[in-house]
């Protein structure tokens, strides 16, 4: 259960002079900020020489935070290494994959295999753990920022090498798995093995060949390695701080959300106490709000448990150019956030930089220490969320859908995404859009995740398979649930060459199929389907031979006119349903619609750009209804009672909601069944 959410602020004391620092606390207090995060970057102030440690300015800014109320997020401030560090060993520098050392002068300037580099995180570290490891003001520590990165360096292909020799244990082993007789690339020893040059396929309408395509089991592996790299590095980190730190100081880190794909996440959030995240929704309007949206799901999803968001945006925004957020969507976006499962947004950041990158990257007070609208806004927000607290205490986005996210084929796909209509980011994206826009609640989980108590689980290409993972999809089919695979799922095991099998491999008898041909044509050229659903698939679809599933709906034209498209199969208590190819939004939106109503999922009628986020607590049911819009947006309710805490109750079943508005609802625990009844009904 998430606790009521807090607000809080990203705070660089160091950067500001002394005498400021007072009234920046009383200042944040006032708005009603309970939480500060600082020091991720001020390593040359913590260390300013070598082993020469200043914590006495770190203490004395905790002091004064403390004095105001404010609780202490410390970062480690290892994403900065300073220039002594540099000087003392430029082997620290990481290695781009063009052979290009990346210069200091930014950040992120460190290669997270370099001996050099992980002692001097240590003692950094460490000397920040014992200092303020039993300090009360401190309730939790970041590790580093974002992490990411690859880097080719010497030292990097030496790692690479040996946790290959570690993961096959034999090269022989590993010639077979890679394929390695392929032009001749069979290794005789460890240290032939190379680092794949970076050659991302074409991903756009361009078909053709990817330079210097490396092999596939080599690149997927190289992801793999470099992925552990920098999850090795923050799992050291951690084990410095658990080693000094009382164990009430929670140890985080601040993902980048779904759209970022260098890491495997679920691995990542194995080490951390609490998954936290970077909130921009600005940086890519292009999906308004689904992208936010399935960023949060997507980081509630690596624990199961409430999150934070470290970073929420607050202001216009870039660095070389800059966008601004819409007049009040301030607080529309931090609603969401706290819908989708945030029990804490720290603002980014608390007072504009005058100097720096991130001069454009505008903070809740100005450059010039200006209090105005952005201050003002958060201090209504902070004050809304206190008036509903009680609401909100023990709640938690509740779903009946789980969407799969599986980083195996996400690395797999990003190495060949084979067509355009077929990018890992936008055929999640697509299914996960076209349940929200149902008003679905959904959960997005790995494969090890239990699925048992979901009522449809979407599996949008699980491209990289093996018997286990099947097993376990099997298993959830057979114990009642629905099960959906969209395309080429089984395509590839887990070394990425293709399965000597049946495809879709290991799930052809779960889906009652065998792909058997495909078209991949341009993304804009397809084939119409019909059936139980009218839709079209496009870029890539295949041709399917029904073994024991029945059809859904099936090409109306095309090559495969005829032939099914949509299938589902009876398995146990459940359904194997197999979209075969890139669906758009209508076709999905249909299927999922159908899928619903069979099953008895509550749906809405949702009018366009306005999301409606379920959660649930103990005693009753909550409804967050989100207007993305511009305009005013009216949202059909059924009729049953209702408590309004946040916006207009409206009139009826009609509730309105103004441009940008949020309304919180309130509605009886028993009515859940009610209102399966009339999704049933409406279906
Ligand atoms: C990231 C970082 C922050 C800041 C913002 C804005 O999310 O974590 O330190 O740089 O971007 O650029
Ligand atoms: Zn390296």
């Amino acid at each position: 259960m998430a606790a009521a959410p807090r607000l809080g602020v990203d705070y660089y004391p160091e950067q500001w002079p002394r005498d400021r620092w007072e009234l920046d606390a009383r200042l944040m207090a006032d708005a009603g900020l309970t939480v500060v995060r600082i020091a991720e970057f001020a390593w040359s102030r913590l260390e300013p020489r070598p082993g020469v440690f200043e914590l006495a300015w770190l203490d004395e800014v905790i002091g004064i935070l403390a004095s105001a109320g404010l609780e202490v997020i410390l970062g480690t401030p290892t994403a900065a290494p300073p220039a002594w560090l540099i000087e003392q060993h430029p082997e620290i520098l990481p290695v781009r994959a063009d052979g290009r050392v990346q210069k200091f002068g930014h950040r992120r300037h460190y290669c997270p295999n370099q001996p050099a580099m992980l002692a001097a995180s240590d003692r950094i570290v460490r000397a920040l753990a014992e200092r303020f490891g039993a300090d009360e003001r401190v309730s939790a520590w970041q590790i580093d920022n974002e992490l990411g990165g690859r880097c080719y360096c010497d030292t990097c292909q030496t790692a690479f090498q040996h946790w290959l020799a570690d993961r096959y244990e034999s090269l022989p082993v590993l010639n077979e798995v890679w394929g390695t007789v392929f032009w001749s690339q069979e290794y005789t020893a460890w240290d032939q093995i190379p680092l794949p040059e970076d050659a991302p396929a074409p991903t756009s309408s361009a078909f053709g060949f990817g330079r210097n395509a490396p092999n596939p089991g080599l690149a997927l592996d190289f992801r793999r390695f470099s992925s552990d790299s920098l999850i090795r590095f923050l799992e050291r980190q951690a084990r410095v701080l658990r080693e000094s730190c009382d164990a009430r100081q929670r140890v985080t880190h601040n993902l980048m959300g779904f759209h970022f794909s260098e890491i495997d996440y679920h691995a990542l959030g194995a080490e951390v106490d609490v998954v936290a995240w970077s909130n921009y929704p600005v940086l890519d309007t292009s999906r308004r709000w689904t992208n936010p949206a399935l960023s949060a799901d997507a980081m509630r999803g690596l624990k199961q448990a409430p999150i934070w968001v470290l970073e929420q945006q607050v202001g216009p925004l870039g660095w070389q150019l800059v966008r601004s957020p819409r007049m009040g969507e301030f607080r529309l976006l931090s609603w969401q956030a706290i819908a989708h499962g945030a029990e804490l947004l720290c603002y980014f950041r608390w007072r504009t930089a005058r100097y720096g990158t991130e001069q454009h990257w505008h903070g809740i007070l100005d450059a010039n220490a200006r209090v105005g609208r952005k201050y003002d806004e958060l201090r209504a927000l902070a004050a809304e969320l206190d008036s509903v607290r009680d609401v909100l205490d023990g709640a938690r986005p509740s779903a009946d859908v789980a969407l799969l996210h599986d980083y195996d084929s996400r690395f797999a796909l990003q190495v060949q995404p084979t067509n355009p209509a077929l990018p890992y980011e936008e055929t999640v994206h697509g299914h996960y859009e076209a349940l929200r826009r149902l008003g679905l609640g959904v959960d997005v989980l790995g494969l090890a995740a239990d699925l048992s108590r979901y009522r449809l689980v979407v599996a949008p290409s699980l491209y990289v398979m093996d018997e286990s993972a099947a097993a376990v999809l099997a298993a959830y089919v057979r114990g009642g649930g629905v099960l959906v695979l969209a395309p080429r799922a089984g395509m590839k095991d887990r070394c990425n060459a293709v399965p000597e099998r049946p495809l879709p491999a290991w799930l052809d008898e779960l889906v009652g199929l065998e792909v058997t041909d495909f078209m991949s044509v341009a993304p804009e050229d397809g084939a119409r389907i019909g059936g139980a659903l009218d839709g079209r698939l496009h870029g890539w679809y295949e041709q399917v031979e029904p073994t024991t599933a029945t059809m859904l709906a099936s090409y109306v034209d095309g090559p495969f006119a005829g032939m099914p498209a949509i299938t589902e199969r009876a398995a146990g208590e459940g359904t194997a349903v197999y979209v075969a190819g890139a669906a758009d939004a209508a076709t999905l939106g249909a299927l999922y619609a159908l899928l619903a109503a069979r099953g008895g999922l509550q749906v809405l009628e949702l009018p366009p750009d306005v999301e409606a986020v379920p959660l649930v607590r103990e005693d009753c049911d909550l409804l967050v209804l989100l207007n993305h819009s511009d305009e005013e947006r009216v949202v059909q309710l059924d009729a049953g009672e209702r408590r309004v805490h946040v916006g207009n109750g409206g009139d009826g079943n009609a509730l309105p909601i103004e441009p940008l508005g949020v309304v919180l609802i309130e509605r009886a625990a028993s009515q859940r069944t009610a209102r399966s009844a009339v999704a049933d009904a409406n279906a």
